[in-house]
């Protein structure tokens, strides 16, 4: 959603001050608690690690860019060590890089506050490495993720539990942190021992409210008396379970009525999103509307007065809304994360007027498990998230050059602006009438339009930065080398294989060439429309496959998607739990556990794998989305005639779009350097901390 409208006038409930307890805040944007992996092994590493100095490089951009407060996510202590080595300020040895991540935030003129949390549902370990840790609960709940059952916590663990926070927080407050919240939601310990479909005990912990709330009064006391009177302490709490036996919004009011009066709390964060099947909830997708935990705060937020009401109501990326929700009265300050990682300027570019420069994130989330492509941090639009300390800062370029960028997918739009930001001449070619690459055949698809906004941005920067586009031109090795270049980045992209080959068989499917077989690409661009009996053979399991069943079957074809998986879209992580029911909704025919064994012009041979059962089925048209295959070929009719050529993005290897414009932005960075590497590829076989090192110096 475009907002176009200028300065701290026009929003005018967003640049109003807040007093949280003691703290005033600047303005009334949060950027929301989140965990980033930005996380530092300390000497003693198999009992504890610490932010970062890039986690304080991080934050300080983001209240650089007009944030008033920021939420550290950090778990309570280093017995809930998870194998990801999340930081914690358990031990008096980790102040002093809290004490940075806070001396950052506050010169930049922000606030800081720490989220404290032990999760059960997180795997915990003995030692780095090591064998499973107990998860704490309590009662002997069983697991969701895991085959293990938790530990129902005696009266000791409580105690120590409660001690826990009192370490936590004497240590957070010599650092410098401005409050404390204690996470009592997304299936943390505290929302398990307030909930009744969680806490099964008999004992003074259990039963009533008062005894649930036991727990979380006991921490908020210790909290209190340790934090002292210079810190503000509030709570997240999930404004409504959404299970069978778990506290609804009326709970929520229950609570939020018992807690406010007790004068342990300053603030209240309500929020969305508990195990076992709230996930998805907490980071809504595209597939999730706008701001859809806006009108649950709204209905509990009353409960929760006189105390301050804050909230993140999801996908939030424009201050007009976030204006308009804090003129509703609902919540005092809105929460953004990812709104925030995508652009850390988004509060200072609206306010200056300059909304429209601001990267809009696509909500496809990469940056929280969104592909199962492995671990790993980081934003799949902005490759700046969570390397500010190197790459914050745009260096010009020594010996200015001249750039040919044939492409104009991610990788190529990233590496033009990058190239053209840093003074080198650029211009960028683009066989397609749009830019925008495979995001825009992705952004074709039902239900995934929210995605062309992508190209949208680009095209606005490289505008500002008199990049020359040219749309429409399919560039050749001669027509690249006739603009006389001294670099060129060869960002072509991919496209999916035509004849069925995958990784599950290397081999063509036989009948590949068949006239009832469609290309992938044609689908979409060629106006072509799917009719008849359509079978989809998906391999790659995210949404290309699913998105043309669905737009084939709502143009009326009679569709079939044979995939050997179970579930499809599982490479897309918890927003598989989309496509299934889409694929339902629009009367697609799912054949699991199979494979396209042969094609003809009329049909087409199913196998199911597990059993050989053969089904010859008539079709009218097929399309193979088992895999996508390089496009690279002027790699190879360049080479040795310009100096620098670039393979970057999918033309090097098909991946995903994060790795798209990290190598755009990386590569970019580099030109006009005078220790230019000669291949991209080189690059690989640096030590990676001798570049880290090389761009700190
Ligand atoms: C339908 C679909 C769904 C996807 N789903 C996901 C997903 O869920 N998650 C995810 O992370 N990624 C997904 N991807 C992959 C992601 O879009 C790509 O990894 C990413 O776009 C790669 O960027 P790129 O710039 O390297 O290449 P591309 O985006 O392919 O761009 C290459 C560009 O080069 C142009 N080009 C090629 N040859 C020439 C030439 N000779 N002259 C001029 N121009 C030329 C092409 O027209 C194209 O615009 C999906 C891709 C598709 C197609
Ligand atoms: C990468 C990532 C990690 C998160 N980790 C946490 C966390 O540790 N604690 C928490 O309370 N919320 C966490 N969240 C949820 C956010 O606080 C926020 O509620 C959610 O992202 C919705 O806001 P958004 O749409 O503006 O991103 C996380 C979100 C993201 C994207
Ligand atoms: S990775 Fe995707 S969802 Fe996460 S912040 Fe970046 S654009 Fe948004």
């Amino acid at each position: 959603v475009s907002d176009e409208r200028s300065g701290a006038t026009a929003y005018r409930h967003v640049f109003q001050r807040l007093t949280i307890g003691p703290v005033e805040v600047e303005n009334r944007i949060f950027m929301a608690p989140h965990g980033i992996g930005l996380e530092a092994r300390g000497s003693e590493h198999e009992t504890h690690s610490v932010p970062a100095i890039e986690h304080a490089h991080y934050f300080a951009e983001r209240a650089r860019g007009g944030v008033g407060l920021i939420f550290h996510s950090m778990p309570i202590a280093p017995f809930a060590l998870q194998p990801t080595l999340t930081a914690s300020p358990g031990l008096p040895q980790s102040v002093a890089s809290y004490a940075k991540v806070a001396e950052l935030v506050h010169e930049a003129g922000a606030k800081i506050m720490a989220e404290i949390w032990y999760i059960p549902w997180q795997p915990h370990k003995w030692e780095a490495l090591g064998p499973d840790a107990p998860q704490l609960a309590p009662s002997p709940l069983p697991n969701y993720a895991l085959p293990s059952t938790r530990h129902a916590m005696r009266k000791r663990d409580i105690e120590r539990f409660v001690g826990a926070h009192a370490a936590a927080v004497a240590n957070l407050r010599s650092a410098g942190y401005d409050g404390i919240e204690l996470h009592v939601s997304h299936g943390a310990l505290l929302e398990y021992f307030l909930s009744p479909y969680f806490n099964k005990r008999t004992d003074e912990y259990g039963g009533s409210l008062e005894n649930r709330a036991r727990l979380l009064v006991e921490c908020l006391e210790t909290v209190r008396a340790t934090a002292g009177p210079g810190l503000a302490v509030g709570i997240r709490l999930t404004a409504d379970q959404m299970l069978s036996g778990g506290f609804t919004e009326d709970g929520c009011r229950e609570i939020l009525e018992y807690l406010a009066p007790t004068g342990l709390l300053d603030f209240v964060d309500l929020d969305i999103s508990v195990e076992p099947d709230q996930v998805h909830l907490m980071t809504p997708s595209f597939f999730e509307p706008r701001l859809h935990n806006a009108t649950r705060v709204a209905s509990v937020a009353a409960a929760a007065r006189p105390l301050v009401v804050i909230a993140s109501p999801g996908r939030l990326t424009n201050l007009a809304d976030a204006d308009r929700l804090i003129e509703s009265g609902s919540m005092d300050m809105v929460g953004i994360v990812r709104g925030l990682i995508a652009e850390p300027q988004l509060v200072n570019n609206a306010r200056d007027g300059r909304a429209s420069e601001s990267r809009i994130c696509i909500a496809a989330n990469h940056c929280n498990g969104g592909l199962v492509s492995g671990p790993g941090w980081g934003c799949a639009i902005n490759p700046v998230a969570g390397r500010e300390d190197r790459w914050s800062e745009l260096g010009a370029a020594a010996t200015p050059l001249k750039v040919v960028v044939v492409g104009g997918g991610p990788a190529g739009l990233e590496a033009a602006r990058i190239s053209a930001a840093r003074g080198n001449s650029v211009t960028l070619l683009e066989r397609r009438g749009e830019l925008g690459g495979g995001v825009r055949l992705w952004s074709m698809l039902p239900g995934r339009e929210s995605l062309a906004s992508l190209g949208g941005w680009f095209e606005g920067r490289l505008s500002d930065l008199d990049v020359e586009v040219r749309t429409g031109v399919e560039a050749t090795a001669e027509s690249v080398l006739a603009l006389g270049p001294d670099v060129v980045f060869v960002a072509t992209g991919s496209e999916y294989a035509r004849d069925g080959e995958s990784g599950f068989d290397l081999n063509p499917i036989k009948g590949w060439d068949s006239a009832c077989v469609v290309p992938f690409e044609d689908v979409l661009e060629s106006g072509r429309t799917l009719a008849g009996r359509v079978v989809v053979l998906d391999e790659e399991s995210m949404h290309a496959a699913a998105g043309i069943a669905e737009l084939a079957a709502a143009a009326g074809a009679q569709v079939d998607l044979v995939t050997r998986k179970m579930v499809v879209g599982d490479a897309l992580a918890r927003q598989a739990r989309y496509i299934e029911p889409r694929l339902h909704a629009a009367g697609v025919t799912v054949r699991r556990g199979s494979w396209i064994r042969e094609i003809s012009d009329s049909d087409v041979t199913i196998v199911e794998l597990l059993t050989g059962r053969k089904e010859t089925v008539p079709v009218d048209a097929v399309v193979l989305a088992t895999v996508r295959k390089p496009v690279d070929s002027l790699a190879d009719e360049l080479e040795g005639k310009v100096r620098f050529v670039y393979l970057i993005g999918d033309a090097l290897a098909p991946r995903s779009l994060r790795e798209a414009t990290y190598e755009g932005h990386r590569f970019g960075r580099v030109i006009g350097d005078a220790d230019m590497p000669e291949s991209v590829t080189d690059e690989l076989y640096k030590p990676l901390n001798t570049l880290v090192a090389a761009e700190h110096a």
